[in-house]
């Protein structure tokens, strides 16, 4: 870990009142969870065209709901990690941190981080493709479940490549990107918009972006600071800085 880019870091968090904190798979990585453009990642086993698109829903929907059974199985498992606490704890010493993530599985919310914007959707909620029916939690639901209300079919309430984003996502991470002082971008390839546009909206205003990836990603040549190590041994380490008193 960079020393002085950690220094750097501190410093202009140190001075920020209110965060937007933009996170992807990386983020989920160590707590268990495979990302999904790296060597090993989802999507070099997977094909997405054939798993996480509305028309291979309407093709297989069996096939889909098989693999997203898999994922939700995998989520009772893990825990969020340190890092994950770290940005929840920080609520308590910024005035107002936002967290915006593209990841499904929940866990900023269960590491304690409040309003997290969730760009992609939850993995833990279903929903009927017609009506405003939607069921919370990661049972396994069967084979090809029906909504409750009106005998359409139940989908995982994630967003498709092709889709748009969940009602209201988006306009609430512009208006969180729009109203921070720091930004803070974390394992993300930065690939995938709009997503990752939202690192413009804040640079665009000339504040700083922060970011923490072990590898270079779309974003790294426009990051004010990058930290190249695991999100969680970073987050741990500014922490420690940030707030001496509190360990
Ligand atoms: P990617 O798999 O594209 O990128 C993951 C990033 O995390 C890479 O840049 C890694 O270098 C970095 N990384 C790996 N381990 C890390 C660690 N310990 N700490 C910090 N960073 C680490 O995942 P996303 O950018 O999240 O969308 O992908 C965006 C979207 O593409 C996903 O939300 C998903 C996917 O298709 C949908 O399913 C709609």
């Amino acid at each position: 870990m960079d020393a002085a880019q950690i220094e750097k870091a501190t410093h202009h968090l140190a001075a920020a009142g209110s965060l937007c904190v933009l996170t992807g798979a990386g983020m989920s990585a160590e707590s268990g969870i495979a990302t999904f453009r790296d060597r090993d990642g989802v999507w070099s086993k997977f094909n997405p065209a054939e798993l996480a698109t509305p028309e291979a829903f309407r093709r297989d929907p069996v096939r889909v709901w098989d693999w997203y059974r898999l994922r939700r199985a995998q989520l009772r498992e893990i825990e969020p990690h340190e890092g994950h606490r770290v940005l929840a704890e920080w609520e308590r010493w910024f005035d107002a941190v936002q967290v915006v993530t593209q990841n499904v599985d929940g866990l900023h919310t269960r590491a304690g981080s409040s309003g997290v914007i969730e760009l992609h959707g939850r993995l833990a909620r279903s929903r009927c493709v017609r009506c405003e029916y939607t069921i919370e939690g990661l049972d396994d639901l069967g084979p090809d479940p029906r909504c409750l209300e009106c005998g359409q079919r139940l989908r995982p309430s994630v967003v498709w490549f092709g889709e748009w984003l969940p009602p209201g996502a988006w306009e609430a991470a512009i208006e969180a990107a729009s109203s921070c002082d720091v930004g803070l971008v974390i394992g993300t390839s930065g690939v995938v918009q709009p997503a990752a546009s939202l690192t413009d909206v804040i640079l665009s205003r000339g504040l700083p972006l922060i970011e923490i990836n072990p590898n270079t990603s779309e974003i790294s040549g426009r990051a004010t600071v990058s930290i190249r190590a695991g999100c969680r041994d970073v987050l741990m380490a500014i922490d420690r800085r940030l707030r001496p008193e509190s360990t």
